[in-house]
């Protein structure tokens, strides 16, 4: 794909105008329409973006007029709407969580590889720059093998606010949250297999978990803890960060607060501190996340026009979605889930 691609981004609600910011800022790429049922939302989003466009209807994916298309709409409507793109073979990017359940990713994954249409996963908490560093250090072989790794979310954040539909979700925090954990653990510890689960609902009136506790094994043999909950309260309030700590058997990174690593390797400790790279439209406290949207995109978009893989490939994405699959049957069953076998 060559010239400046063209895009519909469907959706236009609490997170799309991270994702309308970041468009700005992705070379070889623009958005030329945006699409909302609600009308109204459609049309300011356009007036607010410049955007020569607005549709109530994703039907005008039928138009020929797209590249590629982003969808930001909430899990129960991807199945439909990236089938909508596939029939008229525009390439997509859509937002997790992909899909409320592993079927359902499954079938979406089947029908785009049957028309051979690209779709990737919008996660976008793998191209936050701290995770981007980890991950050097990590192939640089500094810490050797791995062989512990934790990633912790917890925060009392009032979500409930800019997203009141995860009041009424059922699959709520593993889903939310715990997504983008899991992403982060098979990124940085690789694949894995088994998985132990704990939920709890701690707000009283949800219809989900508000927290998870999740254990895994991967593939080498390295097991990780991903713990994630709404309703942990500290102050100040840790809201986004991802903190933990990776073990090899050379060394150490643990991951503090204000993107602060402590590397621990030769008998010796350093610290590194990842600065985010200003930009003008984020604001606390969600700059660490919306910082990593413009560089979601742009893979996206490259990736596409190189028509390679995206990292984050539906496809790739099934292995992650297994995860918090048998972690939900876990918690329900009350043993271990083997992912591979789900
Ligand atoms: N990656 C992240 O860091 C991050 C952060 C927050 C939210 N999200 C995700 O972004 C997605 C959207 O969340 P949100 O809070 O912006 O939701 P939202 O409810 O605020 O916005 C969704 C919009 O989509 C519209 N819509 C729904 N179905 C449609 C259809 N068939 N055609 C056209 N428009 C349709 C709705 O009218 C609404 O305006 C969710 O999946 C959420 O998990 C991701």
């Amino acid at each position: 794909m060559t010239g400046t691609l063209k895009g519909l981004l469907i959706g236009c609600g609490f997170f799309a105008r991270n994702q309308l910011h970041a468009w700005s800022e992705t070379d070889g790429a623009e958005i030329v329409a945006v699409c909302d049922r609600d009308a109204e939302r459609a049309r300011s989003y356009a007036a607010e973006f410049g955007i020569p466009a607005w549709h109530d209807t994703a039907d005008i994916l039928s138009s020929g007029s797209f590249d590629f298309v982003d969808i930001c709409t909430t899990m129960e409507t991807h199945e439909e709407l990236v089938a909508l793109a596939v029939r008229h073979r525009v390439p997509v990017i859509v937002q997790k969580p992909f899909a409320p359940d592993i079927d359902t990713c499954r079938r979406i994954v089947a029908n785009a590889a049957a028309a051979g249409v690209p779709v990737m996963v919008h996660e976008n908490f793998r191209f936050q720059k701290v995770f981007r560093r980890i991950r050097d250090i990590l192939d640089s072989g500094e810490i050797g093998e791995l062989t512990f790794g934790r990633l912790s979310w917890r925060n009392a954040i009032d979500v409930y606010s800019n997203q009141p539909y995860l009041l009424k979700t059922k699959r709520f925090m593993i889903m939310d949250v715990g997504i983008h954990m899991l992403d982060l653990a098979r990124f940085l510890f690789g694949d894995a297999g088994e998985v132990s689960c704990f939920t709890q609902s701690v707000k009283e009136g949800l219809a989900g978990e508000d927290a998870a506790t999740i254990l895994l094994r991967h593939d080498d043999k390295a097991t990780s803890i991903v713990d994630v909950s709404y309703a942990a309260h500290r102050f100040p309030n840790p809201f986004p960060q991802t903190l933990g700590e990776i073990e090899g058997r050379q060394g150490t990174i643990q991951i503090l607060e204000g993107e602060v690593l402590l590397i621990h390797s030769q008998g010796k400790q350093r610290r590194e501190t990842i600065a985010d790279d200003g930009r003008a439209w984020t604001s606390a406290p969600w700059i660490q996340i919306q910082d990593s949207v413009p560089r979601t995109q742009q893979h996206f978009i490259d990736a596409l026009r190189r028509g390679g893989n995206f990292e984050t490939s539906a496809e790739d994405s099934l292995k992650t979605y297994a995860l918090a699959e048998a972690a939900y049957r876990s918690a329900e069953a009350g043993r271990v889930i083997d992912a591979r076998n789900l």
